[in-house]
């Protein structure tokens, strides 16, 4: 029964599920079919600071087909629990305390969802209100040192005399950089079906991962986690907004107010603007220090962003600092304000994409201002190990992405000199900026088992969250396995499957590859080794999986990548083109070249999309983010951009996991901003440090 098969791995295999999700035949987490639902609608505070004094609910009673209403009055408790520590925020209904506008305060259930929407209107709600304090500065008195930065790493690091440093340097940079908030907007917003039958409860969700909505609600509802299943076959989209939700926790309530009944709710674009989380707005202060020759003496990286009052959440916004270059001399610090505000999360390279909006574009300053060019003045920086450890890269191939990109984009064809280039009455320019994102793992477990010698059927908790997972793990069990990809049968998004970690981190496709890997080889052991090659009656199922790399420790392991981009800026009115971007990438090795080149395509348009449009903002006097919707909350399309282009390089890292890959789903936003806003400066003479790149910044 052994197969000759040609690799998989690598292939550009359209995706499997392809069909099913053009054709509308993928379920979706709303789209369920029960006969018996109802549909629970949530309220949101109208205020930002303050407490509920009396939610009456006469009139919406009266609505037909009303069924109930959870308010803190009568919500069951809570325990205390979130995905690292404690969060309060998920902790919903457990007190009349209002902490930020658009906070969830009841939730209505009724029989169809038009009335469970009417009755929340009909509700009369009466607060007791307070001044909210909402507007980030970085000269407030109150600014807090946080716990930990979100990822575990510490806040503030010091190597060196930075002061001594940068103020012997000959060349130097003392600017501010800010960014405003993002909010997460993933296609499909946030839903849940959630059944509570019998002491159990199964939920239907979109979420980054199933086993860690698991554990959340066994945690606040104290149940055992074999209690509460966890279905998330298909997902649209995540980017780090759906690791666990307060929704869900206002949707079991209201499932256990209406035992045996499921109870569905999906939140509105416009809810999801207080309560799925968001970027925090990042204060960024850069000083660094030069020899005249480029070579870089000292950099100080101090950020001040924001959390809200129920869960603190520190952006690790220096942390990709620690690591780019090669300066003796090094700080970075973090500083938070406490706000009457929604608290922010995880989203797309959290840290290193604000960040590298304020280092890349200090670099392309500090370069100019030593006369130097931008590339040449990162390869001269480039260092040999880790800044931050000391440990050897297990593998970093920043300089190559950067002259594998200067070649392909013509980066050598214009002069530096601002302002130079015209066409008509359009400035024209070209930028770059550095790229990089952690290779992180998350320890997961797999099962393979076959009933026939041509059906194998891989068993593991993953999530698609629209990225490729159900065809990235085929080809690597097809491989793994030697059997052609037809004989692979995935089962993924579901508690009752091997626990395997979240959609998250970039990390998916290297931890739950190494499990299937190793599962994959445990199983050929067992068949061919005690089995003899013959699979038993009833069938074989081996399970396998993997805790951590087996070099973490040893080596500092990072993704890189190149950042290019020309932009045309029209001299009268301030708009701004994008005719092309290149972006190259230094990222382990690739799986399947068709749905990689998605993943950093679609995390360079998130790029474009910040330098050019997003922003969130906050009415201060009601602590509001004003914009919160798709009229006025303005995203990238089409007509923002001509061609993209993605290339990578071919890197063989034998340290990083057993799949060798590095995590492609949150690199192609770093760097993006600072690239298109460097080439802004090369065509217009004008540094924009404060994100977004609009029209009245340019005139
Ligand atoms: Mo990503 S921000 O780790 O989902």
């Amino acid at each position: 029964m052994i197969q000759v098969t040609k690799p998989l791995i690598g292939a550009p295999i359209s995706r499997l599920d392809g069909p099913r999700k053009v054709t509308g035949t993928a379920t979706y987490a709303f789209e369920y079919q029960f006969e018996d639902v109802v549909y629970a609608f949530p309220v949101q505070s109208t205020i930002a600071k303050g407490r509920v004094v009396a939610i009456d609910a006469t009139h919406a009673r009266t609505l037909p087909g009303f069924l109930g209403l959870i308010t803190h009055e009568n919500a069951p408790k809570v325990a205390p629990v979130g995905l690292l520590g404690p969060n309060n925020d998920l902790a919903v209904l457990q007190s009349d305390r209002v902490a930020y506008r658009g906070q969830f305060i009841a939730v209505v259930v009724a029989e169809t969802l038009e009335n469970a929407r009417r009755a929340a209107e009909l509700l009369d709600i009466r607060y007791e209100a307070l001044p909210p304090d909402a507007e980030l500065r970085a000269d407030r008195a109150d600014l807090v040192k946080p716990q930990a930065l979100a990822a575990g790493m510490a806040t503030d690091t010091e190597y060196g005399d930075v002061e001594a440093a940068l103020s012997s340097s000959p060349v130097q940079l003392d600017q501010t950089y800010t960014t405003p908030a993002y909010h997460h907007n993933a296609l499909e917003p946030h839903a849940t079906i959630a059944i509570w039958k019998d002491d159990s409860l199964t939920l239907y969700d979109s979420n980054q991962g199933p086993h860690a909505v698991q554990h959340i609600a066994a945690t606040a509802f104290n149940l055992p986690p074999e209690r509460v299943r966890v279905i998330s076959a298909f997902v649209g989209g995540g980017f780090g907004s759906k690791g666990g939700n307060s929704h869900f926790i206002l949707t079991i309530m209201a499932a256990q107010l209406i035992k045996g009944r499921p109870v569905k709710m999906a939140l509105t674009r416009q809810q999801m603007f207080a309560v799925v989380g968001y970027r925090t707005p990042t204060i960024q202060h850069l000083r660094l220090g030069a020899e005249q020759d480029g070579q870089l003496m000292a950099i100080s990286h101090e950020v001040v962003e924001q959390t809200g009052m129920l869960h603190e959440f520190a952006e690790p916004t220096a942390s990709a600092t620690r690591m780019m270059y090669a300066a003796p001399h090094r700080r970075t610090a973090h500083r938070l304000a406490r706000l009457d505000v929604p608290i922010p999360t995880f989203m797309r390279a959290p840290g290193e994409c604000p960040g590298m909006f304020a280092l890349e574009s200090a670099i392309d300053e500090l370069a100019l201002a030593c006369g130097i060019d931008p590339i040449e003045f990162r390869i001269k920086n480039d260092p040999a190990v880790d800044p931050e450890s000391g440990l050897p890269f297990s593998s970093r191939n920043l300089v190559a992405c950067l002259r594998q990109g200067a070649e392909a984009f013509g980066w050598q064809q214009h002069p530096r000199q601002p302002a130079t280039w015209r066409e008509g009455r359009w400035l024209i320019g070209t930028g770059v900026a550095a790229s990089t994102f952690p290779v992180v793992f998350f320890p997961s477990t797999a099962s393979i088992r076959a009933e026939r010698a041509d059906h194998y059927r891989v068993l593991i908790d993953a999530s698609d969250i629209g990225t490729g997972a159900w065809t990235v793990l085929a080809q690597i069990a097809a491989d793994a396995l030697e059997v052609p990809l037809e004989q692979i049968h995935l089962e993924i998004g579901d508690t009752n499957l091997p626990m395997a970690g979240l959609a998250g981190g970039s990390a998916g496709t290297a931890s739950w590859g190494s499990a299937i890997m190793d599962a994959a080889q445990k199983f050929r052991a067992t068949l061919y080794g005690e089995l003899g090659g013959r699979l038993p009656e009833g069938g074989l199922e081996v399970r396998g999986g993997l805790e951590r790399s087996p070099y973490a420790g040893q080596y500092a392991m990072h993704s890189f990548g190149a950042q290019f981009a020309e932009v045309r800026v029209h001299m009268d009115t301030g708009e701004i083109r994008v005719p092309r971007m290149l972006g190259v990438f230094a990222a382990g090795r690739i799986i399947n070249a068709k749905t990689a080149r998605s993943q950093f395509l679609g995390g360079m348009t998130m790029g474009l999309s910040m330098a050019l449009h997003e922003q969130s903002v906050m009415d201060p006097r009601f602590g509001e983010y004003v914009n919160h919707d798709f009229a006025e909350y303005h995203i990238a399309t089409n007509a923002d951009v001509g061609a993209i282009e993605i290339q990578w390089i071919d890197e063989v890292d034998p340290y990083v996991n057993p799949v060798g890959a590095k995590g492609i789903g949150e690199i192609g936003i770093v760097g993006t901003a600072a690239a298109i806003a460097n080439a802004v400066y090369h065509a217009t003479g004008i540094r924009v440090r404060d994100l977004p790149l609009s029209p009245d910044k340019l005139l």
